[in-house]
C-alpha cells in the first residue's frame, strides 16, 4: 500500500479535477517487476509523463496515488474516493481485473468515471484468462500496451471526458 506526494499546495489550488491513480495487486514494485513486460519506469514518472501528453491542462489535475494488493482495501479506496467527491479514477486493478466481481459491483454502484489501465496489452498475452476483465463493463474506457504512457493516456482521457461531460 502507498501514497506519493506529487503537488505543491499551491499547485493544488490550481487543480480542477483530483484523479485517483489506483493500482491493484503486484503493481507497487513498477521497474523492478517483470521489467521486459511491464517496462522499467516507476509511478513516479507519471506525472512528467502527463506533462509531456497534456502540456498547461496537466496543472488542471490533481493526482491521487494509492496502491493496494488486496481486494477489500481497494474497495475502501474507491468508496472514500466516493465521499470525497473525487472526479475520476485511473485504475490497474491487476490481476484483478480478471476475477473480481466484487469490484466490478463497486465501480458498478459509485459511479465515478473510470479508465482501466494495463502496462501490457493484455490481449497480447498468452493466458486467455487475461483477455477477459470484470471491470471494463463499468468503465468509460480502457488503455493497454504503452507501459507507463497506458496511465498518463487514461488520465488524458478522463480530463477530456470530464471536460466534455461539464458542458452539457
Ligand atoms: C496488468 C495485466 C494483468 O493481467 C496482470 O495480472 C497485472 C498487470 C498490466 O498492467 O499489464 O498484474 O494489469
Amino acid at each position: 500500500m502507498g501514497v506519493l506526494k506529487t503537488k505543491t499546495n499551491k499547485e493544488k489550488i490550481m487543480s480542477k479535477y483530483r484523479i485517483l491513480v489506483l493500482n491493484g495487486p503486484n503493481l507497487g514494485f513498477l521497474g523492478r517487476r517483470q521489467p521486459e513486460i511491464y517496462g522499467n519506469k516507476g509511478m513516479d514518472a507519471l506525472p512528467g509523463l502527463l506533462e509531456e501528453l497534456m502540456g498547461e491542462s496537466a496543472r488542471e489535475v490533481e493526482l491521487l496515488f494509492f496502491q493496494a494488493n488486496g481486494e477489500g482495501e481497494l474497495i475502501d479506496r474507491l468508496e472514500s474516493a466516493y465521499k470525497d467527491g473525487v472526479h475520476g479514477v485511473a485504475f490497474n486493478a491487476g490481476a484483478y481485473t480478471h476475477t473480481s466481481l466484487a469490484l466490478a459491483d463497486c465501480l458498478a454502484w459509485i459511479k465515478i468515471p473510470c479508465v482501466e489501465v494495463h502496462l501490457s496489452n493484455v490481449w497480447a498475452r498468452s493466458e486467455p484468462l487475461r483477455h477477459k476483465s470484470l471491470i471494463a463493463p463499468s468503465c468509460v474506457g480502457v488503455v493497454s500496451g504503452f507501459g507507463m504512457d497506458s496511465y498518463a493516456l487514461a488520465v488524458q482521457a478522463l480530463y477530456r471526458h470530464l471536460e466534455q461531460n461539464q458542458k452539457k
